[in-house]
C-alpha cells in the first residue's frame, strides 16, 4: 500500500477485535513514529505502548470512558519530554512533533490493515499517573491499536476549493 492509499483508507476505528498484534508488525508501526521529523530534529518525545489489560482499562476510564479504547490489545500514548520550546513562528514544537509522529502512526497502521483512534478526550493528569509520566512532560494524545471489529465509512471532508488557495489568503 503506497501513501495515498493509506491516506485514502485510514478511518479513526471505535471498534476493534481482541486479536493480538504480531510483534514484528507492532515495530514496524512504532518505526514510523521514531522515523517522524521533528523541529530541530530534537526528538523531545516519548511514546509509551501499553498492552496490560488492566491498565487499558484505566485508560479507557480516563478517556471518558470511551470503552473502544481498553478493546484493542494496544493503547499507544504520545507524550512530549520537553515542553519549552517555541519556534519562531510562535509555535509551541512539542505538542506539533508528539502530533506529527502519532499522524505517520496512524497511516503506518492503515498500511498493516490495523485501526486507530486519535484521543484527545481524557484527562492528562489521570493518564500522567497511570503511566508514570513525568510532571515536566505532557501526554499530547493517546490512540488504541489494532484490527478494527467492523468497516467504516469516510467522514465527510471540505471541498478542496474550500480549503486550498494558490498563491494568496
Ligand atoms: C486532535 C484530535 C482529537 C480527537 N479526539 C477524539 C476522541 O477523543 N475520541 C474519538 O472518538 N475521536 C477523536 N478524534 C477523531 C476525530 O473525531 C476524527 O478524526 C474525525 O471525526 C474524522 O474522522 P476520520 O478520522 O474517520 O476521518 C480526534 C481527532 C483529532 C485529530
Amino acid at each position: 500500500m503506497d501513501v495515498y492509499e493509506a491516506i485514502q483508507s485510514r478511518r479513526s476505528v471505535r471498534a476493534y477485535q481482541g486479536k493480538p498484534i504480531p510483534e514484528d508488525m507492532l515495530r514496524r508501526v512504532l518505526e514510523a513514529a521514531r522515523l517522524a521529523p521533528s523541529a530541530r530534529n530534537r526528538q523531545e518525545w516519548r511514546f509509551i505502548v501499553v498492552q496490560d489489560a488492566g491498565r487499558r482499562k484505566a485508560l479507557a476510564k480516563a478517556a471518558r470512558n470511551q470503552e473502544f479504547v481498553a478493546q484493542a490489545p494496544v493503547c499507544l500514548a504520545f507524550c512530549a519530554t520537553e515542553n519549552d520550546y517555541v519556534m519562531t513562528c510562535g509555535q509551541q514544537a512539542g505538542p506539533i512533533d508528539t502530533s506529527i509522529a502519532l499522524a505517520y502512526v496512524t497511516l503506518a497502521a492503515a498500511a498493516e490493515g490495523l485501526g486507530t483512534c486519535w484521543l484527545g478526550a481524557f484527562e492528562e493528569g489521570a493518564v500522567k499517573q497511570l503511566l508514570g509520566v513525568p510532571a515536566a512532560a505532557r501526554v499530547v494524545a493517546m490512540s488504541p491499536l489494532g484490527y478494527p471489529a467492523e468497516s467504516q465509512a469516510a467522514r465527510p471532508r471540505k471541498l478542496f476549493d474550500e480549503v486550498v488557495r494558490f498563491e494568496r489568503w
